[in-house]
Order: structure tokens, then C-alpha cells, then sequence
């Protein structure tokens, strides 16, 4: 009888240990599996992926060991304003942040989002895709994944993610619903100088006409005028940065903003051309037309170029035609504006850069 029972006690003992050894090799497998299919990855993974509801926890720089994790809810940066309006610059400069990451245009974010907002904006094709089930919130968050994937992506890793293509403000407001933490940051220039750049520099524009002064200011101000208007709703998420106060006084002004991003402070900002093409620095791309500017320290270069060169009907009719400039502070009637005068390392900086422009001295 209790040989029976002890025989008893040791098959279960027996079926008991072969189904726990089972589950722990079919767990170790699966473990298996997601190391494999993060390392495909690069260790970055979507939050998604390490379930949806975990707290977000970034790693810095290049060791991807442990996984970097993204979501919505990180503090992205979008840059952006009317091109020609120093905002590769501007990118160039946080990107010599070590714990910042901005990177070339991506080209496709302001695209996708202007399809977003002709999908919304159209009464019957609203009505249609909410028919179909595609609705606000089912597109809010495709768009979330889409924007994550190419801003994460598209370049290394960094505490602080950045995106800097032009357009992209001008759906700021949605931006800021769809990424609840993100700052904006819309550079503004005068609208005369941007205009003279593209014009002279034969920077195509979608829309603007480069024969026309005065259609390229009236497109001009009608592109910063959206911006700028969902910039000053969007209050403390949105900084506007004047291209030439930043150039005359860089110091003071990427203190405020790096303030504004609640970034530490780092000196590396002021010598970005320092830091092109470096790990961890300023990535540039061949064939952006602002890359021969950007590889210069910051100087005052092209604050007045404009000047003289605008025609004379145009610059009759400049308060009419752009609005917008006595709305940013640019008086419409002077020829040039008073700028203000730079800090000395500026005008070290614009001295040294016209010298070598100039080339060795013949004597
Ligand atoms: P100009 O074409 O008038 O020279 P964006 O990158 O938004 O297209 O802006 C381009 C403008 O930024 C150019 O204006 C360019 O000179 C200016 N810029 C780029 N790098 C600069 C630098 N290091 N210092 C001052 N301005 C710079």
C-alpha cells in the first residue's frame, strides 16, 4: 500500500517538473525571438513594441545596449518657418548639443501633413473616411507612428529629438495635438531678405514664382502668417526667433531657447561649424541648398544683401504686399531696417569670412 503511494508521489513529481521544464524552454525561446528581432531593429523600438502603457525611459548617445524607446509623449523639437529664413542654421546650432539630435529635412513630414490637413479640410472626403471607419483618431494615430518612425530613424539617437523641415509649422497646431510635449521653434527673417535668397540663390519654392518679387512676397507673408498665428496660440510651446537677433547675438538668444527646451546649457552651440560631419555633432546634407552658408561660423554676412535689389513698384507697395513685416517688427518703408549691431565675435567672425573671400593679399 505505501509503495503504491510512494510510486504515486513520484510520477507526479515527475509530470510536474517535465511541465514546468516545458514552459521555462518555450519562455526562454520567446526571449530568444525579441532579442533577435530588437538587434534587426538597432535597439530602437517603438513603445508599442515593449507594450504601450510602460513609461518611457531614453538612453543617450551611441550605446544601444538597452533599448532607445520612443513615443508621443517624448519632448520632440520642430523647427521650422519660411525657407530661406536661417533655419538651417538654427538646427546646425542645437545640433552641436551633444544631447540633441536634429538632422537633415526628412522632405516627406510636411508633405504627409499637408494631406492630412486636405483630408480634414474637405467636408465630403471627411464625411467619407469616417464612413469607412477612418476616423480622426484611427488617422491621429497613423500619423503619430508615421512622423515618430522617420524623425527617430532617420538619424542617431539623442536625448532631445528634433525636426527641422520648413513647412512642417504649418501644422503646428496639429503637431502639438498629436505630440502633447513637442516645442516649436519658427524662425522668422525679414521677408525682403528671405525673398531676395530664394530668388537670387534660385532656390525652387512649391508655389512661390521666382520671376516675381511681388508674388514671392505675397506668398511669403501669406506662409508666416499661418505659422506665425498658430505659433502665438500654441503660447509657452512655440518660441519665435528672429534670424537677426540670433545672428547678431547668439549667446543671448540660445540661452533663451535652450531655456525654453529646458536643455542645460552647452557652449558647443556657438561653434557649430566646429562640429560638422563629427559623431554626435552636425550632420549635413550634399544637396541642401543651405549647406555652403551653414558650414560658417555665425556672421552678419547676409543681413542687408536684399537691399537694392528689390523692384522699385515693389518696394512702393511693400506695406500692402507684406503685411506681415510691421506685424514681426520690419519697418515696410526702410531701406535697410536697423538690425541692431552684432556682439564682437560676430563681427570677428563676418570680418574673418570676407577676408578669405577676398583672398591673399597680392603685395
Ligand atoms: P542668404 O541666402 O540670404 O545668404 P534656410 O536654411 O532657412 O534656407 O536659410 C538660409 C539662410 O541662412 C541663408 O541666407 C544663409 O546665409 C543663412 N545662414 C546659413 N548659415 C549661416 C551662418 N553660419 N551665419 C549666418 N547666416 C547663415
Amino acid at each position: 500500500m505505501i509503495g503504491k503511494l510512494k510510486q504515486n508521489l513520484l510520477v507526479a513529481c515527475l509530470v510536474i517538473s517535465s511541465v514546468t521544464v516545458f514552459y521555462l524552454g518555450r519562455h526562454a525561446m520567446e526571449c530568444h525571438h525579441r532579442i533577435e528581432e530588437r538587434s534587426q531593429l538597432g535597439g530602437i523600438l517603438p513603445l508599442s513594441a515593449l507594450g504601450g502603457s510602460m513609461r518611457t525611459t531614453l538612453r543617450m548617445g551611441q550605446n544601444l545596449s538597452s533599448p532607445f524607446v520612443y513615443n508621443k509623449d517624448m519632448p520632440l523639437v520642430f523647427i521650422g518657418g519660411v525657407p530661406r529664413s536661417g533655419t538651417t542654421l538654427m538646427r546646425a546650432m542645437l545640433d552641436a548639443h551633444p544631447e540633441v539630435r536634429c538632422g537633415e529635412e526628412t522632405r516627406v513630414i510636411p508633405r504627409i501633413l499637408a494631406m492630412k490637413q486636405m483630408w480634414s479640410r474637405s467636408g465630403r472626403e471627411k464625411m467619407r473616411l469616417d464612413e469607412a471607419g477612418v476616423t480622426d483618431e484611427v488617422l491621429d494615430a497613423a500619423m503619430q507612428a508615421f512622423l515618430l518612425e522617420i524623425i527617430v530613424k532617420h538619424g542617431e539617437p539623442a536625448n532631445f529629438l528634433c525636426n527641422k523641415d520648413p513647412f512642417a509649422l504649418k501644422s503646428l497646431a496639429y503637431l502639438a495635438k498629436i505630440f502633447p510635449r513637442a516645442k516649436f521653434v519658427l524662425m522668422i527673417r525679414d521677408g525682403r531678405a528671405s525673398v531676395h535668397s530664394m530668388i537670387s540663390r534660385k532656390v525652387t519654392i512649391a508655389g512661390f514664382d521666382l520671376g516675381s518679387y511681388r508674388d514671392c512676397l505675397t506668398k511669403w507673408n501669406r506662409a508666416i502668417e499661418t505659422m506665425y498665428t498658430q505659433c502665438l496660440d500654441a503660447a509657452d510651446k512655440c518660441l519665435p526667433m528672429h534670424y537677426e537677433q540670433l545672428v547678431l547675438h547668439p549667446e543671448k538668444w540660445m540661452r533663451t531657447l535652450l531655456k525654453f527646451l529646458d536643455i542645460p546649457w552647452n557652449d558647443a552651440v556657438l561653434h557649430h561649424e566646429e562640429l560638422i560631419g563629427k559623431a554626435g555633432g552636425v550632420s549635413l546634407s550634399k544637396v541642401e541648398r543651405s549647406t555652403d552658408q551653414v558650414i560658417k561660423p555665425v556672421n552678419v554676412e547676409a543681413l542687408s544683401k536684399w537691399v537694392g535689389k528689390i523692384p522699385a513698384d515693389v518696394v512702393r507697395d511693400m506695406a500692402v504686399v507684406a503685411p506681415m513685416l510691421s506685424r514681426l517688427g520690419y519697418d515696410p518703408h526702410a531701406n535697410p531696417p536697423n538690425y541692431g549691431r552684432p556682439d564682437p565675435k560676430v563681427l570677428d567672425n563676418t570680418r574673418r569670412i570676407q577676408k578669405s573671400a577676398e583672398g591673399p593679399n597680392p603685395s
